[in-house]
Formats: structure tokens, sequence, C-alpha cells
């Protein structure tokens, strides 16, 4: 397979198989809503085979970052759906990354006066908050009420997103936020149904899955995980048990015919990831982490030997609004500036040149 060959994943069409990575840029106001600079620095991407947005919270307990765009409020949602036709309009497809925080946030941030983990355990660290820095708040444990809120919430979120006009979600199980934070015996301690054997720890990220994938089909909804990460104090140091944990949420989801399972990890062509690809039996988007940034060449062999149905970018996309253009025919790229990432305006956001032809 080729990198430039369109594909079909779920009811997702992707004119080539260079995706957009999630990718958090914080220009959406203290209100969350997304405005017309984000609707065209999506737009401007709109030749990649499938564009997902930035982590998107689905209740404002959920928000891990001031400036993070929401999908809570009516008004959120009309602003997705500009950015939605804003992308369609250019010939692309877009997925909104539904993201829940939980512990990496704090009560200056969630607005309300707390945050929220499977378990009370803090990350040992330092978070940005408005008014500086502060040490990561003790979460609250999760009841098992609010765990039944807080999947509520993911649902209400994908409906609206959908409802938006975007073409389907991302689950975010990655990156040592909310769902990952369920994943570890580290971050979760708990000695409920949600907490001590491998299929237990895995329970709530299959039921927000499935219960997302009820509401707007499974065609519609992809995951993200970022398996041994150990991000953010997200601590999955043993193998057996990462091998055992992903099998259960893998073996969870197995029967529902997901668009996709978005896996950022070092090693892609490796036993764990490969496993865990065939248990979920969907197509599978690759991105090879934090480390160095992507290339074209690692992009264009992964698909080629079969790695990944697709990958995942991250920074080039930052930089190239025309990187499937630039791929396909070997140019030069821009450099991504990493002073720019997070918050601002259209500088480092929209300003990036396309290539004269
Ligand atoms: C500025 C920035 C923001 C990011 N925001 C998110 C996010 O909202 N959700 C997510 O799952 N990953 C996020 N990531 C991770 C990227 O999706 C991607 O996995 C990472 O950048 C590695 O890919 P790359 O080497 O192609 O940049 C972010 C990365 C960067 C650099």
């Amino acid at each position: 397979m080729d990198l430039f060959t369109p594909a079909v994943f779920g009811d997702l069409k992707l004119s080539n198989r260079i995706v957009m990575a999630p990718l958090t840029r914080l220009r959406s106001g203290e209100e969350g809503v997304p405005g017309e600079l984000v609707a065209e620095m999506y737009a401007q991407r709109a030749s990649l085979g499938l564009l997902v947005s930035e982590g998107t919270y689905p209740s404002l307990e959920g928000r891990g970052y001031p400036g993070q765009p929401g999908i809570v409020t009516d008004e959120q949602q009309e602003a997705w759906g500009r950015v939605a036709e804003a992308v369609h309009d250019a010939g692309g497809t877009i997925v909104m990354q539904v993201m829940h925080a939980g512990r990496v946030s704090h009560a200056d941030i969630t607005g309300t006066g707390r945050t929220v983990a499977p378990s009370a355990v803090a990350i040992d660290g330092d978070v940005h908050v408005p008014s500086g820095k502060k040490r990561y708040d003790t979460p609250h444990a999760l009841t098992l009420d609010e765990l039944e809120e807080v999947r509520e919430q993911f649902v209400a979120a994908s409906k609206r997103a959908v409802a938006a006009g975007l073409d389907g979600v991302e689950i975010h199980g990655a990156n040592g936020y909310l769902l990952h934070e369920f994943l570890s015996p580290v971050s979760n301690t708990r000695t409920d149904l949600y907490g001590g054997t491998p299929e237990a720890r895995a329970r709530f990220v299959v039921e927000t899955v499935r219960a997302v994938a009820e509401a707007v089909g499974a065609g519609r909804t992809g995951l993200r995980i970022s398996p041994a990460h150990n991000i953010q104090d997200v601590w999955e140091k043993d193998a057996d048990d990462v091998a055992a944990t992903y099998a259960a949420l893998a073996g969870g989801l197995a029967d529902l015919d997901l668009a996709y399972l978005s896996v950022l990890h070092a090693d892609l062509g490796g036993a764990l990831v490969q496993d865990i690809r065939r248990r979920v039996g969907a197509p599978l988007i690759a991105n090879n982490g934090f480390g160095a940034p992507s290339t074209r060449e690692l992009a264009q062999q992964l698909v080629a030997d079969g790695i990944a149905d697709a990958v995942a970018v991250g920074r080039p996309v930052i930089a190239n609004p025309d990187l499937a253009e630039r791929w396909r025919i070997g140019a030069d790229e821009n450099e991504p500036d990493g002073s720019t990432f997070y918050g601002g305006g259209a500088k480092g956001y929209t300003d990036y040149p396309r290539l004269a032809l």
C-alpha cells in the first residue's frame, strides 16, 4: 500500500493516508469557542487524508488547559460547525478528538473547584494555571454515579460533534489523560469493578467507547491509545501487565467495527501494537511518539510495510499546511516553531507558507 492511496475507514473517506494528529493549540479563548482563525487553520490542511481536531473537552471539569476548545455548549457546537464547514468546503474530512483531561488539570482550570480521576493520586509536578505555576491537585476519585455521568458527557459531546457536522469523533485514551489514567495500576488503585485486574482497569475505556459508538455509530468512532507511554505519571512499566490490559481493552472493542484505532508508540511494528491491532480489527493509524518528529520516509515505510493503514503526523503538519503535496513530490519542509505551539494568534498558526508552485 502507498501513503497516497485513498482509504475508507468505517464511515470516513480519506483521500490519502496522511492524518493530521490531534494538536492542542490553545487559541479558543476563555470560553473555549473556536473562531474563524481556528477554522482557517484546519481548512488550510484539508488536503491531508483526515484531520483529527485538537483535544476538546466534553465537560468543564474535563478541561485541561486555558484556551482549549470545548464541545459542551450550543455556542461551541455552532463554532465547530463552522470549522467543519470550512474543512468540507476545502475537500477535507475531520473528526473531533474528545478529551477529558482527568487529573492533568487544576481546580483553577476546571472551574469546578476540583479535578477528577480514577483514584485520589496526584501527579508529582507543577501545572500552569492562569495565575502562574501551582502543584497538581490531588484529584477527587470518581464515584460510580459520577463515572456514569462522565460516560454520558463523552456521549453528549460526541453527539454534538456529529450534529455540528464533523465526520466523527476520536476518543482520547492516550497521553496520561482521564481514560489512560484508568488503564495504569499506578494511577488507578480502585478496588471496585473499575480497578485491580487488567480487565477491570480496561472496563471504563471499553464502556465509554461502546457508549459513544452506540450513540454516533461505530463507523464514525475512533480511539487513540498510547500503551506504555509512561507520561504524566501514568506508569505502565510491567510489560506483561501492559499486554494483558490492552488485550482486555482490545477484546472489549473487537465486535464493534470501529472506524479506526490510533496508536502512539515508539515500536509500532512490535508485538504489543500489532497484537492490539489484530484484536481490535480496525484500521490502524500509527504515530511514533514524541521523540523525533514524523518523517516522510518513516510514514511511507510504515504504510508500505503494512505496519499501519495510515500515519498520524503532528509537528510537520503544524509547520506545513500543504504537507500532503510536499510529501507527494518530496519537497523541503518548513520547520515548526515550538514557541508558537500553544496560545497566541495567527503567527505560527495560519502563516506557515505553502510551496510556491
Ligand atoms: C503542540 C502539540 C499538541 C499536541 N496535542 C495533542 C492532543 O491534543 N491530543 C493528542 O492525542 N496528542 C497531542 N499531541 C501529540 C501529537 O498528536 C503527536 O502524537 C506528537 O506530536 C508526535 O508526532 P510528531 O512526531 O509527528 O509530531 C500534541 C503534540 C504537540 C507537539
